[in-house]
């Protein structure tokens, strides 16, 4: 590193010099104004940094693009601000990079490459769209409180909020066709008295800003009583996560991390999607970014992308750029929340996200802590994790007869090298998440998808009343049987690789049979095909008989009919398609087909 040798003017109109430069790290002299995590200009073509560190005169400045070509001595200004992301009508469908530019945006406007310093507007400013007020003058609003609405896209209303630091009378409001940075009304703020002696008259446009590094306050945080549901059997029925949780899917290299997260991207029954390709390998990206416009929404006509926001920031994108990847979608997501919805937030992967915050740290030259990584990484990935929440919304108590609620839901990949979970981001993250869905390479290889090992994963959401109630009063019942059935099987098989199955009671070789029914018919589920998105009801009339089938076999043989005289093919290959079952008729066939397998039973007995 360069150091100072000419003392620095401490002129406000001079620009900072650089001192040192240290990959995507660099040091500035004499950055004037600047505080911690204000946004600043790196060098001529004026690229994207955020202050890290400040001692002194000297700021130490990450820089959100490649810093190739920057000298001793450039330029660095303060732009007076932290970082912020844009907030209005045109986020949904956006794919955007991490700090926010729109990437078909900056592809037209440059190449196929991102240019540096690439000054492309985040939101379109030039696009109308039609603002319905449902406020109206003389109206006394707080912050959040819902002043009109947009149709942003035909099944998502836009609500525009009250900013979250005003409050006032409403002096004027239109209805109309504007964009975002028109007037759409005009608010009468009190004077502060702290200073300020007459009121002030603010407009208010479509589009607010927020720094992405501080969470969107809420009114207040509300118990997590629904699940997300993500129609994904072994998740919904064994490891439910609820709207306004977390979670996080640890798995080694090609577990299926990125396959699992595009199903809750596609499937999850949430109302906006904030999807973060976070330093995950180019073409995982270019994949999603592809695969997605074509898909159809499940639940809404139209395509998928209306529901979805797309953060691109892959491996041959700066490292200092994955941070700003995360808070820019956690943002984004809030925001949604604020309005009302339901967000569901992935994050692919949380640990090249990790090592960004790594590489940085050793180029801040401070004490690593585990492995490496700065001791604030708990702190960090808690910090994250804790902007997740049911909430009721700031303003959500007025105006409206319901109280306007929301939710953000986290699911966080991670890659532990080697798949090792014992590594400080699994471990840091497990403590602050409520739900584990644990990959397991021995599955993956074996290509028992989705990978998530039914003895390694947890949840800690209680969501049993709701399940009960929305699709049937045995739900718990179901889920414990079947969590048992698969314990007992992992049990017996440990003893017949010690023993062999001959040592097998016939009541244990059922367990067997109904434990690989439980695996391959029921937990097994393809990404890939009709099978991929399972609603919760079809869930439960599956595993329902597959457990009928259980307590068949299981008296079978305890009135000494051999297990192999009780095993009937037909039945077998039919539970083997349960998965191909219509969900609309799913009650029906599980009758059906229980109500065969109780006729072949009872031929049984009187066979015996
Ligand atoms: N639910 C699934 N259904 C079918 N195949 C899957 C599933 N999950 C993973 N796979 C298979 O595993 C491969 C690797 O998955 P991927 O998500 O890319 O792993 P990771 O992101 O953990 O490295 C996929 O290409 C796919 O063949
Ligand atoms: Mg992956």
């Amino acid at each position: 590193m360069t150091h100072s040798s000419t003392p620095t003017t401490n002129e406000p109109d001079q620009p900072g010099r650089i001192r040192g430069i240290a990959g995507a790290v660099i040091t500035v002299q004499g950055l004037i104004g600047a505080r911690l995590y204000d946004v600043v200009h790196v060098g001529h073509e004026r690229l994207i940094g955020e202050v890290i560190r400040l001692t002194g005169t000297r700021a130490t400045v990450q820089v959100y693009e490649d810093t190739t070509g920057l000298r001793a001595d450039d330029p660095v200004e303060a732009s007076g601000a932290a970082l912020q992301v844009e907030l209005g009508p045109g986020l949904l469908g956006g794919v955007f990079d991490g700090v926010q530019r729109p990437l078909p945006a900056i592809r037209r406007a440059h190449g196929d490459f991102i240019a540096r310093g690439a000054r492309v507007a985040q939101l379109d400013r030039q696009r109308v769209w039609p603002f319905r007020p449902l406020v109206q003058p003389g109206d006394r609003v707080q912050p959040g409180d819902v002043l009109g609405e947009v149709a942003e896209v035909p099944h998502l209303m836009h609500r525009i909020l009250v900013p979250l630091h005003l409050s006032g009378t409403i002096e004027t409001i239109s209805a109309g066709e504007f964009r975002l940075t028109d007037t759409i009304a005009t608010l009468r703020v009190a004077p502060d008295g702290d200073g300020e002696t007459a009121a002030r008259i603010v407009p208010l446009t479509l589009m607010q800003r927020w720094p992405v590094r501080q969470p969107r306050p809420y009114l207040r945080k509300l118990d997590m009583d629904e699940p997300l549901i993500t129609g994904q059997r072994v998740i919904d029925t064994l490891f439910p996560i609820a709207k306004g949780g977390s979670a996080i899917i640890p798995g080694g290299f090609g577990t299926g991390k990125t396959v699992t997260q595009q199903s809750l991207a596609k499937w999850s029954d949430a109302d906006v999607i904030v999807y973060v390709g976070c330093g995950e390998r180019g073409n995982e990206m270019t994949e999603v970014l592809q695969s997605f416009p074509q898909l159809e929404d499940p639940r809404h006509d139209g395509p998928l992308m209306n529901r979805t926001i797309l953060i691109a920031n892959t491996s041959n994108m700066p490292v200092a750029a994955r941070e700003a990847s995360i808070y820019t979608g956690i943002t984004i997501a809030e925001y949604y929340r604020d309005m009302g919805y339901d967000v569901a937030l992935m994050a692919d992967s949380t640990s090249r996200w990790g090592e960004a915050l790594r590489e940085v740290s050793g180029r801040l030259e401070e004490i690593p802590g585990e492995e490496g990584f700065p001791a604030y990484l708990p702190a960090r990935l808690a910090e994250f994790y804790e902007r997740s929440g049911h909430v009721c919304c700031l303003g959500g108590d007025r105006g409206t007869a319901e109280p306007r609620r929301g939710s953000v839901t986290l699911i966080g990949a991670v890659s532990p090298p080697g798949g090792d979970f014992s590594e400080p981001i699994t471990q840091h993250s497990l403590r602050t998440t409520g739900a584990f869905w644990a990959l397991d390479t021995d599955l993956a290889r074996r290509r028992h998808f989705p990978a998530i090992h039914w003895r390694n994963s947890y949840t800690l959401y209680d969501l049993t009343r709701w399940f009960r109630g929305q699709v049937h009063d045995d739900w718990e019942l179901n889920r414990r049987e079947a969590s048992g059935l698969l314990q007992r099987e992992g049990e017996l098989l440990e003893t017949v690789q010690l023993v062999g199955a001959d040592a097998l009671a016939e009541t244990e070789q059922v367990i067997l049979q109904v434990g690989r029914m439980l695996r391959e018919d029921f937990l097994q589920q393809s990404a890939f095909g009709a099978d991929a998105y399972c609603p919760p009801v079809k869930q439960f009339w599956m595993l329902k008989t597959i457990l009928h089938h259980f307590y068949l076999l299981d008296s079978a043989v305890r009135r000494g009919v051999h297990l192999d005289r009780a095993l009937d093919p037909a039945l077998l290959a039919d539970i083997a398609r349960m998965r191909e079952w219509p969900t609309e008729r799913a009650e029906e066939e599980a009758y059906a087909l229980m109500e065969r397998a109780d006729a072949a039973f009872l031929a049984l007995r009187s066979n015996d």
